[in-house]
């Protein structure tokens, strides 16, 4: 059964607000793995917030950081990886993330601003019209968010155990 044939290592990818972090914990806890979060571990060895790091050394200096971190983590085994939604853009990201099983969590526009116009966590959106900004992020990705899946979910307004139910199946 497909539950033999548990992968040893699952990336979640998909837009801010996405709910990468969230469904990736309790999917880590359903499947007895471990968790990561790509971003709160380059903030852990930075030991500064997201947006600091972009102050400093612009979203270059990020994204410089996020694809080294990523290069150390997807070797790992057991694991589930929350991603960063810009982190599937680099060409030498997406290499490094076919080490796992891709799942992305697709939402429309309006669910992911609901989830995050309240937050000050993202530098991407401190802009005059941050839904505006989350709608282009999105024209951009979601072709290569699609391309890179081998599972898509929708996380739709749906309870967080049927998406992770969902997704148990899918694997
Ligand atoms: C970014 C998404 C953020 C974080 C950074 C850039 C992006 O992660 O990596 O602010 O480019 O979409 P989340 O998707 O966890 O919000």
């Amino acid at each position: 059964t497909k539950n033999n044939n548990k992968p040893e290592l699952i990336i979640l990818i998909g837009m801010m607000g996405a709910g990468k972090t969230t469904i990736g914990r309790a999917l880590a806890r359903e499947l007895k793995m471990d968790f990561l979060d790509l971003d709160h571990e380059i903030v852990r060895r930075c030991g500064v917030a997201i947006p600091t790091i972009f102050d400093i050394e612009g979203e270059d200096g990020f994204r410089r950081r996020e694809t080294s971190v990523l290069a150390e983590v997807v070797e790992q085994k057991h694991l589930v990886l929350a991603t960063g939604g810009g982190a599937v853009m680099r060409e030498e990201n997406r290499a490094l993330l076919q080490k796992g099983r891709i799942i992305y969590l697709k939402a429309d526009v309006d669910e992911l601003f609901a989830r995050v116009s309240k937050d000050t966590n993202r530098p991407l959106l401190q802009t005059e019209n941050p839904k505006e900004k989350l709608r282009q992020l999105l024209e951009l990705r979601a072709p290569i968010y699609s391309q890179l899946a081998d599972v898509t979910v929708e996380t739709g307004s749906g309870a967080i155990t049927l998406t992770v139910r969902k997704l148990k199946d899918a694997l």
